[in-house]
């Protein structure tokens, strides 16, 4: 994603640095998808970025289901009723934990990092997404095959947009900045 005409909010004006920031503000949920298929090298890409992902002493508890087939993706939106987007996605990965009684509950922090750059590496080739939880880990097991010692997974929809191409967002839904960000003390 190359947005030259942005030009805020960054320091420097490093093309490198431009571009990351890019899909940085560029990222929003999208629940809407293109009919078109993404192409299997950006989906290895995504998938490349959550395999480098950081994590608590490397242990590297995530594994990536990568489901592109319309029927499975139809039968794998129904894990939760916030899951719908998934049927109408062009892929969607599951990314799969081990038991969520894990010390410190780092496994979920890890995946959310995963979740994050496999994120950021859609936007960046433009590609949308969406998270989903699952309600119905019974099904997602079903459905995915999952393996009986991981008992826990969230679901990454991609699409291109149907509607509004991934562009910066100028005035994102979040708390004011000086409302979150604490100097020194609280
Ligand atoms: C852990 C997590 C779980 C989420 N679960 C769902 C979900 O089940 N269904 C859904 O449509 N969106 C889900 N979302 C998306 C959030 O609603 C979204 O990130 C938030 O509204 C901000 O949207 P924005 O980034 O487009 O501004 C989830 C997000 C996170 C981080």
């Amino acid at each position: 994603m190359t947005l030259f005409a942005a030009g805020w909010g960054c320091s420097g004006g490093n093309l490198r640095g431009m571009q990351t920031w890019d899909a940085i503000t560029s990222r929003r949920n999208v629940r809407d998808f293109a009919d078109r298929p993404i192409p299997a090298a950006d989906l290895d890409r995504i998938l490349e970025a959550g395999r480098r992902t950081p994590s608590s002493q490397n242990w590297q508890p995530w594994d990536f289901v990568l489901v592109t087939d319309r029927a499975q993706l139809a039968e794998l939106s129904r894990v939760f009723s916030g899951a719908y987007h998934v049927a109408q996605s062009a892929a969607t990965i599951a990314i799969v934990g081990p038991t969520a009684d894990n010390p410190f509950r780092r496994a979920q922090f890890d995946l959310g990092q995963a979740a994050m750059s496999m994120e950021l590496a859609a936007a960046d080739l433009g590609i949308g997404s969406c998270h989903a939880g699952v309600a119905d880990m019974t099904l997602a097991r079903q459905v995915l095959g999952l393996p009986a010692d991981r008992d826990w997974a969230i679901l990454l929809s991609l699409g291109y947009p149907a509607s509004r191409p991934l562009t910066p967002v100028r005035s994102p839904k979040r708390r004011p900045f000086d409302e979150v960000v604490h100097r020194g003390r609280w």
